[in-house]
């Protein structure tokens, strides 16, 4: 059951990046106040189609904008540290939830069988909870669009916003078995570019969080980050967690 998400005229203000006023904003946005309601409020949906309006871009053809193309990739930022539990899960995923907010749409993808990010988006990832998680699809060699996809897709926001496919620790069975996948470092890539136009028509930026260490599908969206991407690493101030080699 997805969240419905809504900000006073302040918040709204502070989160659509433009510097208009609020008679302004609500101009952009294109709606008046709801009869009953005493203060107008605004979704991320209303945050979007005002930064397009504000643009010239009419909202309502902004899905048809070629936002990837095959030569540039979907935005992907990969949390990564070697290090066990500097912080990544938590600054991805209030990156994740901030870009949402503003109106940006973000699937998550949680990478880690720890299910931090799952978990800390309410998600029950329990060893009975129904999930289907990525390594379905990393151990998958094929190049055509993975047909079953969206019944991984969790809704955490709704208007797509916020969406996530979620892990569990049965990943950690994907993440052995992948060491001996033919060019299992290549897989996170592969995934991605086989169903780059479904994430594309649907996401503006995908925000993956890895588990601490060397395991395979970490190191495969590291990789896959160097081709589309941004590798986010978050350190510690203190001795070992800031050396180069730790990433
Ligand atoms: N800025 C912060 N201030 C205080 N505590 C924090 C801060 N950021 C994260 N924490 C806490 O530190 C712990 C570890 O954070 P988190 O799970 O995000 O780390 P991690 O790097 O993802 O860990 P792991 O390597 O196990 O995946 C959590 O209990 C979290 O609530
Ligand atoms: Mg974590």
């Amino acid at each position: 059951m997805s969240r419905a998400v809504e900000f006073k005229t302040s918040v709204a203000l502070a989160l659509c990046g433009l510097d208009v006023t609020p008679k302004k904003l609500q101009e952009l946005v294109g709606r008046e106040k709801p009869a009953g309601q005493h203060h107008m409020r605004y979704t991320p949906g209303d945050l979007r189609a005002a930064r397009y309006r504000a643009n010239k871009i009419d909202p309502d053809s902004a899905n048809q904008l070629p936002l990837t193309t095959r030569t540039k990739p979907i935005p992907l930022m990969v949390s990564r540290m070697t290090k066990g539990g500097p912080g990544k899960t938590t600054i991805s995923t209030n990156v994740a939830v901030a870009m949402a907010m503003m109106g940006y749409r973000v699937l998550c993808l949680d990478v880690d069988p720890q299910a931090s990010m799952s978990n800390l988006l309410g998600v029950d990832t329990s060893y009975d909870s129904k999930i289907t998680h990525i390594g379905h699809y990393l151990m998958r060699a094929e190049k055509s669009p993975d047909k079953d996809l969206k019944d991984a897709i969790t809704p955490i926001y709704a208007g797509g916003f916020l969406d996530l496919i979620p892990a569990d620790i049965t990943l950690a069975e994907t993440d052995a078995s992948m060491v001996t996948v033919m060019a299992s470092h290549a897989r996170a890539d592969l995934f991605l570019t086989r169903n780059r136009d479904y994430l594309a028509a649907h996401y503006d930026v995908i925000v993956v969080d890895t588990a601490p260490g060397t395991t395979p599908i970490g190191l495969a969206f590291t990789y896959a980050a160097k081709a589309s991407g941004k590798v986010l690493t978050v350190v510690e101030p203190e001795g070992g967690a800031c050396e180069p080699s730790t990433c």
